[in-house]
This record gives C-alpha cells, structure tokens and sequence, in this order.
C-alpha cells in the first residue's frame, strides 16, 4: 500500500489524478515539453543567424547610420532613413548571412534584400582605393560594371546598355559619380542575384522587379511564394480574399472552381516562361534548381522567378556541365544533366533535360496526378492533361528543339480548353 500512497502527492489538490498511470503520464509528458525546449534553445544557439525583428531593425540602422555618414547611398535611403517612407514589417530569412525582410515603401509591399549583413563585409571598390585623388569618368564605371556583370552572369553585355541600367541609381549628368555611388553600386553588383534581376528587368516580366536600393539592400517587389507544403503550392486563398474588380460576377461562383481555374492560368504562365527564357534572350536561360520555393506569382497570376542562384546563360551551362566523369550519374548537375562521354570521361557540354520537362514533374505532377485531382479525374480534358504532363515527364527533350515544342502545345491546349469550358459553364449558370 505505501508505494500507492506515495504516488498520491497530487491528492492535496483534491484531483482525482493520483494513478500511477496519470502520474507517469504527467511525468512523460514533462519530459517530453523539457526536450522540446532544450531542443529549441540548441537550435537557436547553433543557428544563432535567427531572424528577429530586433536583429533585422539594428541592420537597417547601421545603414542609416552609414548613408548619414555619407558612406553609402541609393534611392531608397531618403525613404528608408529619413522620412519615414518606408516602413519595416518583418523578417523573411536569415541564412549563411543572406537577409530579406518585409517593408511597406510608401503603402506599397516589398521585399528588402542583401546577400551579406554588414556593407564593409562586400568588397571595396578597387580603382576607388588606389586613386585616391582622381575622380572616375562614367566610361571608366561602365567598363569596370560590365567587367562584373560578364563575370557573374558568363554573359556579354553590350557597354551601351550599363549607363541605363544604374540610371537610377545614379544622379543625372555626366558628373563624376561620388564615392558613396560607386561604393554602393559595386556592393550590389557583387550580388550575382542583384545583377541577374537587374540587367533582365526590361526584358522579362517572369523576374522580379527591382524597385530601389539603398547601400547594399535593395528592394525587390512583394510576391506571394510558392510553399511545397501548399495543396495548390501558392496561396491562392490570399489572392481570393482580396477584393475584386467591379462587374466580376465570379463571386458566387463556388471557391474551389476559382482555384482550379487560377491553378491552371498559373500553369499556363509557367508555359509561358519557359518558352520566352528559351527564345527571348540571346542564350538559352537554365533553370537548375526547380521547386515551388523558387517561383512566386504577382496578383495577375504571371510565374516569376525569385531565386535565380541556380539559373545559368547556355555558355556558363557548358562550363558547368563539362566535367570529368566514369558514368552518367557524374554528370547531374541539380535539375541540369548531361551525359558521360565515356570515351573521353567528360560530360557533354549539352543538357540533355529541359526546363519544361523539369516544371512538369516538379510543379505539373504536383497539382495534376489523378490522386490530387479526386472525382474529377475522370473528366476527358482532366484525362488528357494527366497524359500531356505525363508526356512531358518522360520527353527529356533537351536536344530536340520540335520535340519539345509539341510537348508544349498539347499542355498549352488542354490548359486553355480547361479554362474556356470554365468559362462557358460560367456563364451559362
Ligand atoms: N519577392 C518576394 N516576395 C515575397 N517573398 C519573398 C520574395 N523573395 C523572397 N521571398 C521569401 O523569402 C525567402 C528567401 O528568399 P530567397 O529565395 O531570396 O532566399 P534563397 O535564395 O532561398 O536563399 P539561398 O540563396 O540561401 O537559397 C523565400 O523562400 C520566400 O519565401
Ligand atoms: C556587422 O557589423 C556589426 C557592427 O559593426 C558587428 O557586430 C557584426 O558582427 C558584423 N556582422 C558580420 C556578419 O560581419
Ligand atoms: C580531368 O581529367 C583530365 C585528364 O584526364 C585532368 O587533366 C584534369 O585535371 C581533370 N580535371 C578535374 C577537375 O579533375
């Protein structure tokens, strides 16, 4: 009897929780809460890089503090450091020192972006050390911004086009450029991603837009992400709630109707981009690196890419594939592959896979297996896209431009017809 009674600690509470299971149960379950923190607080001490909103405010003021020293500058600076016009909301992600954070720029979302936290952890700008004295022509910024840009995107760009792609960031006139200027532009440039969205602003709507720069931020648009986690990868519930244009009568139209039908405009926008990074540019763009993370999508349903760390030009493509190699499986770069020459031991220079096949099996499978699509499945278009996916994941493709090309056009038509029949249906309620 005595080993019961002392398990009845509890009885003083006059609770009648004085089993042994209950009180082992409470035990464990104390155990259990003790791990979850201690596991916690190894987390936060390991990953002592975890975004806060304090750690986050205390960057933006070293910025400050540096644009009042005349250290830096940008068009953002007045905004964010002076007149209050922007606004912090809160921090995104903090990893291997890359910052992005949530702000309001004058009521407007956007996204507040560097690869490193501190200004002096970029490099200097090399003739502002050595030429103390000497003030740059703005052929000499050209030529040292193309030199960077060439190098971090294996690109030629053609030195007419830099004056108008730092026209902003730059004061007009052909004045020499100060050394906050210079020692901005050059802390950006070193961001192969600032770079990237920079110089195929006026050429793609499927990147993100740069709105401004102060220092080494700058400011991209505000997007909704995709999140694998999503049953329609992007939060469409977010776009549904806002209000809608007058004259929609879609509103009474029942929810999930509207999200397959944004599904698919998203679909075809996804299309879309892999056809205008194949053609538009003067190389084809690579995307290695395919997942719901990496593309967002404006309100107007357009796919844009936001992480472009795995996105190459055809030449630095080759330069990246050529490697030695005794089998094929050597020569998977990501989502970008070649094969093993195996008489040579190189991989050839060649993807052999292509965007569109890769989105069809990360993104198309996702939101297009009979599984996923419950009792619609059986619907013939609904039937028929499945197979054009399905066709697509199996064509690799990378070599045979028409092949590719036919792949594309059946997804792109079945997409369509689904979204007319939509329509249709509409308006015959
Ligand atoms: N324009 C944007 N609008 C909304 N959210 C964004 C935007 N850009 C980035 N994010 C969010 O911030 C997160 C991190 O941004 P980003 O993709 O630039 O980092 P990352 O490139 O994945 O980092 P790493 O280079 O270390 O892989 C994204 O997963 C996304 O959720
Ligand atoms: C950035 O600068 C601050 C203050 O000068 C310093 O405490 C911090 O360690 C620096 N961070 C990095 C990553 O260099
Ligand atoms: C690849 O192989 C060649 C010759 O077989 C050798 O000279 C070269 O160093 C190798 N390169 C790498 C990166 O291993």
């Amino acid at each position: 009897m005595r080993p019961l009674r002392r398990s009845c600690l509890l009885r003083w509470l006059g609770l009648k929780i004085c089993r042994r299971t209950t009180v082992l149960f409470a035990l464990f379950w104390f155990m259990f809460w003790a791990l979850l923190n201690s596991l916690a607080f190894v987390h936060r001490s390991i990953f002592s890089d975890f975004c806060t909103d304090e750690k986050s405010k205390q960057i933006l003021q070293r910025v400050c503090g540096e644009y009042r020293e005349g250290v830096l500058t940008g068009d953002l600076c007045e905004d964010l450091c002076v007149n209050g016009g922007v606004e912090y909301k809160r921090c995104l992600y903090y990893e291997n020192g890359k910052k992005v954070m949530e702000a309001e720029w004058h009521g407007v979302p956007v996204v507040l972006k560097s690869k490193l936290e501190n200004f002096t952890s970029y490099e200097g700008f090399g003739p502002l050390e050595y030429q103390e004295s000497t003030e740059l022509s703005p052929m000499d910024v050209v030529f040292y911004a193309t030199l960077e840009i060439k190098n971090s995107m294996g690109l030629e760009v053609r030195s007419t086009a830099v004056p108008r792609l730092w026209s902003q960031q730059m004061s007009q006139g052909s004045h020499p450029y100060s050394r906050a200027e210079l020692a901005s532009l050059w802390s950006l440039l070193q961001q192969e991603e600032y770079t990237f969205f920079k110089v195929l602003q006026d050429l793609s709507q499927h990147v993100v837009k740069v709105l401004g720069s102060c220092g080494h931020f700058y400011a991209v648009e505000y997007l909704i992400a995709g999140h694998a986690w999503n049953q329609n990868l992007f939060a469409l519930e977010d776009l549904l709630s806002l209000p809608e244009a007058e004259g929609d009568d879609l509103t009474s139209e029942p929810r999930s109707k509207r999200e397959r039908d944004m599904v698919h405009q998203i679909a075809l926008s996804f299309l879309e981009m892999v056809r205008h990074f194949e053609n538009d540019f003067s190389h084809h763009l690579h995307l290695c690196d395919i997942k719901p993370e990496n593309f967002a999508i404006r309100k107007d349903l357009t796919v844009v890419a936001i992480d472009v760390d795995m996105a190459f030009f055809e030449p630095k493509m080759r330069d990246i594939l050529e490697q030695n190699c005794t089998h094929d499986d050597d020569c998977n770069f990501f989502d970008c592959i070649s094969k093993c020459d195996l008489r040579q031991n190189k991989c050839g220079s060649k993807r052999i896979n292509s965007n569109l096949q890769v989105i069809c099996d990360k993104i198309f499978r996702r939101w297009f297996s009979p599984t996923l699509m419950g009792e619609r499945a059986g619907l013939p278009l609904q039937v028929e896209l499945q197979h054009a996916v399905q066709e697509c994941v199996e064509t690799a493709g990378g070599e045979d431009a028409t092949r590719r090309q036919a792949v594309m056009l059946r997804l792109s038509s079945v997409l369509s017809r689904l979204l007319r029949d939509g329509s249709t249906q509409r308006r015959s309620h």
